[in-house]
């Protein structure tokens, strides 16, 4: 798949397809397979999947659309775009938010794509065990303190520089464009297993059947957490691909499309871990290892488990990369264009100051394991400070932005795409980026910290 430079030399996605696969490839990854399954079995499985649903459709599309019509009606970074399109006043500053996001994302999701590299390694080489039932936390312990997690987010870390260094779409869009489908095939060849599970029913009652006693403040602010990450919200990160789209890309249908195979394939992932959860008789509160424990015990149920888990810990790997990408991409952006550095110079400065958060969070579970801020490791703490807080803040503003501080011919400009096609959402979706979504939003936090 070929990309082309435009006049000021902005690379953009070569065909519609592309630029989807891409942006898919940005919002799927372990949010979904991994931070997903573990949010909702420590938020009550149906009450939180439930809530994570209505954010992503009422919350996460307005918004997704939002950064969509900044960044391709900008065709600039989250910086230039809220200064283009608001020269006098300090919008802008909400672009501080996106990277120290971004560093703080990349710096656990690093780690835990690590986790990844370790695992699918260990399968391949018949060093994971399928066959007993202490399988699940030992072997996840066992693999994954003292320096091990450090050696691994080194090199995943190396990997995504040495993606970053090549270009924008080059290797992505070629990446994204065959591995998400692949994923997607994994995904429900797995979810068919689950169905010959004896916890099959109690796993999907969990998830599907929500218990609305259990929708507590902390239930709602984990899920606008989850819906926002899950969807590269609120930090520029979409923004800054839809710079990169062309000038025919309906941006409707692209937020639409992106958002319901994101949830897809979290409910996917929950519909793979739960039934495993309830037939081994683990539990499903087990926080961040979660996943990682109960796999094991799925592949050991396959004929050839060890090729499974293999090729899905690879596939899950390389997922996480065309996440990590397209986070490191804001950060080197606004070094590019705002700082006037050179490509290479940038990729190298936002590499190595993600180098510097991954370690810490990769020591979170060795020496630095008793070393906790507010009763979190310093992994956990940079999860919930950038999902919990500066994505819904970042997301915000943005959908304040455009909703109130856009000229509505700019709005309806982008979503019909100049014209060409009928856009009949615009008054909703003005609604929902002026009213709904910032009043919910501003609603969720102020439950979070007790005062409604
Ligand atoms: N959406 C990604 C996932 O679900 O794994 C994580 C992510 C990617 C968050 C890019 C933020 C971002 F800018």
């Amino acid at each position: 798949m070929k990309s082309t430079q435009n006049n000021n030399e902005r690379a953009i996605f070569a065909t519609k397809f592309g630029a989807i696969a891409t942006t898919v490839g940005s919002a799927v990854g372990l949010g979904n397979i991994w931070r997903f399954p573990y949010e909702a079995g420590i938020h009550g499985g149906g009450a939180f999947m439930i809530c994570y649903l209505a954010f992503v459709f009422l919350i996460g599309i307005p918004v997704l659309c939002s950064e969509f019509i900044m960044g391709r009606g900008t065709r600039s970074n989250i910086f230039g775009a809220y200064r283009k399109l608001r020269p006098d006043h300090n919008w802008h500053l909400a672009g501080y938010i996106g990277i120290l996001a971004s560093i703080l994302i990349l710096s656990f999701y690093s780690v835990v794509a690590g986790w990844t590299i370790e695992y699918c390694l260990s399968s391949l080489f018949g060093q994971l065990k399928f066959s007993n039932t202490e399988i699940g936390h030992g072997q996840f312990i066992e693999l994954t303190t003292g320096w091990r997690p450090v050696i691994w987010t080194v090199i995943f870390l190396a990997c995504n520089f040495f993606i970053l260094i090549g270009g924008v779409t080059k290797g992505i869009e070629r990446a994204s464009n065959i591995l998400m489908p692949l994923l997607f095939l994994l995904l429900i060849a797995f979810c068919i297993n689950s169905f010959t599970l004896p916890g099959f029913k109690e796993g999907v009652k969990f998830l599907f059947h929500p218990d609305f006693s259990k929708i507590t403040p902390s239930v709602l602010l984990g899920a606008l957490g989850q819906a926002f990450f899950s969807l590269s919200l609120g930090l520029g990160c979409m923004m800054t691909y839809a710079s990169y789209f062309n000038n025919d890309n309906r941006l409707g249908k692209t937020a639409v499309t992106t958002a319901v195979l994101d949830s897809l394939v979290a409910i996917l992932a929950g519909i793979i871990i739960f039934p495993a959860v309830f037939s081994f008789g683990l539990s499903p509160e087990a926080g961040p290892t979660l996943v990682f424990e109960v796999l094991p015990y799925i592949f050991s149920k396959l004929p050839g488990g060890a090729i499974w888990s293999t090729l899905f810990f690879l596939l899950l790997f390389l997922a996480s990369l065309t996440s990590t990408v397209s986070m490191s991409e804001i950060s080197i952006t606004y070094f590019c264009e705002e700082k006037r550095w050179s490509r290479k110079k940038s990729t190298v400065v936002s590499s190595l100051i993600g180098l510097a958060g991954g370690l810490i969070c990769a020591l979170s579970f060795g020496p630095l394991s008793d070393f906790t801020i507010f009763g979190m490791t310093f992994f956990s703490l940079f999860d919930y400070l950038s999902s919990n807080i500066c994505l819904p803040v970042g997301g915000m503003i943005c959908s304040i932005f455009t909703g109130w501080f856009i000229d509505r011919k700019f709005v309806k400009t982008q979503m019909t795409d100049n014209g060409k096609y009928r856009f009949p959402m615009l008054r909703p979706l003005v609604f929902c980026l002026r009213w709904v979504c910032p009043t919910a939003i501003f609603l969720i936090f102020l439950n979070s910290i007790g005062i409604i």
